[in-house]
């Protein structure tokens, strides 16, 4: 069996929707090997799908017949520890997983770059695939079939405080609350600042990103779909966030600081001790700078 380490990630950043994320250092793990029949199980206890719908399994099979080898099935075990339906890249990871774990399994007949245009295919945007495949922050851009990208790693004194509701939000609910249209100066809004967030990473200018983060996109309306989401963000920036956002689709609020773990648990165990983010619950995390790796 090969063992494959997948990140979770945090995308949009805020104002990069469907363009930015960084992946975080919080793993699933996916062991894979090649099987005549669909056999998929979980070494955690997580309830997950164990036929040919399963996201690993599929990714596998993709990865397979892009190659022009035949398929006769793959024997999958989960070890899932990114929350679902959460904003944190689980199905990012899962396909990440399916496609890298089979890509090992072949000899490797494509590259990461050429993997990377398999998953964003599968996902439909690259913001989570990208930095789950790469690790660090990615700037992604779709051409036609293929990603575009600029990565860079993540300093470890960057800190990441996910604080996770108790209720999922699924991307498609998330995506369905976003206007078709926006007028061209909400446009312009959003292109400055994640043009800023991505400068700002590269350059290490993180004051900018407060201001960066900022969007008139997708926020605005999704935060009505997260009691609390708000809150998370002011508070945060009161205790000296440098950024807070919902993470992708939500529902985990994220909020970046240049602090110690420790300042940064003791505001998250402050926060979460209210009445309102009853059965909330948090991570406090750094950049994986990896990507998915085989153990
Ligand atoms: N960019 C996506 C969204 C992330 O916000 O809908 C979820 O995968």
């Amino acid at each position: 069996m090969i063992k494959i380490r997948i990140p979770a990630s945090t995308a949009n950043i805020g104002s990069g929707f469907d363009s930015l994320g960084i992946a975080l250092d919080l793993y699933n793990y996916v062991e894979m090997e090649p099987s005549d029949s669909c056999d998929i199980s979980s070494s955690d206890g997580s309830n997950i799908p164990t036929g040919e719908d399963n996201l690993i399994f599929l990714s596998a099979k993709k990865v397979y017949e892009k190659a022009g080898v035949p398929f006769s099935g793959i024997r999958i075990i989960e070890e899932n520890n990114i929350p679902f339906a959460r904003g944190l890249g689980s199905s990012s990871a899962c396909i990440i997983g399916g496609i890298f774990g089979a890509n090992k399994i072949l000899g490797e007949p494509f590259t990461k770059s050429e993997l990377l245009d398999i998953a964003a295919e599968i996902e439909g945007h690259p913001d989570n695939v990208s930095p789950a495949l790469l690790g660090g922050f990615t700037a992604n851009a779709m051409d036609k079939c293929s990603v575009k990208y600029c990565r860079t790693d993540i300093p470890k004194n960057l800190v990441f405080a996910a604080f996770v509701p108790p209720f999922e939000l699924k991307t498609a609910d998330a995506r369905a609350v976003m206007p078709k249209e926006i007028p061209i100066k909400d446009a312009v809004y959003n292109l400055s600042r994640s043009a800023l967030i991505t400068a700002a990473f590269l350059s290490e200018k993180y004051e900018n990103l407060k201001t960066a983060c900022d969007d008139k996109l997708h926020q605005p309306y999704r935060l009505p779909l997260i009691p609390g989401g708000e809150k998370v963000i002011s508070e945060s920036y009161k205790n000296g966030a440098l950024a807070a956002y919902i993470s992708g689709a939500g529902s985990t609020m994220m909020a970046i600081f240049e602090k110690d773990k420790e300042s940064v648990k003791t505001f998250a165990d402050s926060l979460l001790s209210s009445e309102e983010f009853f059965g909330w619950k948090y991570f406090i995390l750094n950049a994986d700078n990896s990507g998915a790796v085989a153990l």
